[in-house]
């Protein structure tokens, strides 16, 4: 479930702001869209999504896949990392998402470089994989739940080794640890833990994290050579 930050964990995310977060107005810009037009506030942090960047980066992505667009923040946050003649795809079933995350990435000078699919993103990964579409070298799951282990399953059909997988909201305040848990969200992350405990091509940790956004975490996990 989604937990109600501490206030000293909010604190902290605005010292982290003021040292190393820069303003930048297609970020700010996007999230004022994206209130105005009512979509959910569920997008990763700043820090969060400097975090994605910075990893983005640090394996040198040419070509990134997101799963779950919402207003383009961490799409944003994520094309930012690409060098030039990079690619960014991030797949959205809400064509209201969709047209608002769109009108972010032009706003931020990004649509050359960032293209969101809209459909179901079980079948427009199924679609990448039998159209061979090229690997991805970056991966950001953050779509619905109860989807993640086929999720991860079809990021692996798109990956290659050196590949880093990332995946949001594994912790939902710790429910995803109880194994009795009935939470379909939860579960959803459990199903997909059991495939990434079986399958040798990944190497893979969890990080808990606090901030504004309560106390969640992600899984970090790395596509290696068989
Ligand atoms: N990555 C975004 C937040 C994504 S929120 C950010 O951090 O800025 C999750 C998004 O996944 C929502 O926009 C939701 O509409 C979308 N989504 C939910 N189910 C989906 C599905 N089956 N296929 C594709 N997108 C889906
Ligand atoms: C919530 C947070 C997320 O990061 C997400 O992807 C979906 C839902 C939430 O807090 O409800
Ligand atoms: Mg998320």
């Amino acid at each position: 479930m989604a937990t109600v930050p501490e206030p000293i964990w909010v604190e902290f995310d605005e010292y982290t702001a003021s040292r190393m977060l820069p303003h930048d107005p297609a970020l700010s810009s996007a999230l004022r869209a994206s209130q105005e037009a009512n979509l959910p506030s569920i997008q990763v942090s700043p820090a969060q999504g400097k975090l994605l960047h910075i990893l983005a980066r640090s394996v040198h992505a040419k070509r990134i896949l997101e799963i779950g667009t919402l207003g383009g923040y961490s799409t944003i946050w994520l094309a930012q990392a690409l060098p030039p003649g990079g690619r960014m795809v991030s797949l959205e079933i809400d064509p209201r998402h969709r047209e608002v995350a769109e009108s972010n990435l032009e706003r931020a000078g990004l649509a050359d470089r960032a293209e969101v699919r809209w459909g179901p993103a079980v079948d427009l990964l199924k679609e990448m994989v039998a159209g061979k579409e090229p690997s991805f070298d970056f991966v950001f799951i953050d779509a619905n739940k109860d989807a993640y282990s086929e999720y991860l399953d079809l990021a692996v059909h798109l990956a290659h080794p050196g590949t880093l997988i990332v995946i949001d909201n594994v912790v939902r305040g710790g429910a995803v640890a109880d194994a009795h848990t009935r939470d379909p969200l939860a579960l959803g992350v459990r199903r997909m833990n059991d495939r990434i405990a079986a399958e040798p091509r990944l190497t893979a940790t969890t990080v808990q994290t606090v901030g504004v956004k309560g106390y969640d975490g992600f899984t970090i996990a790395l596509v290696q050579g068989q």
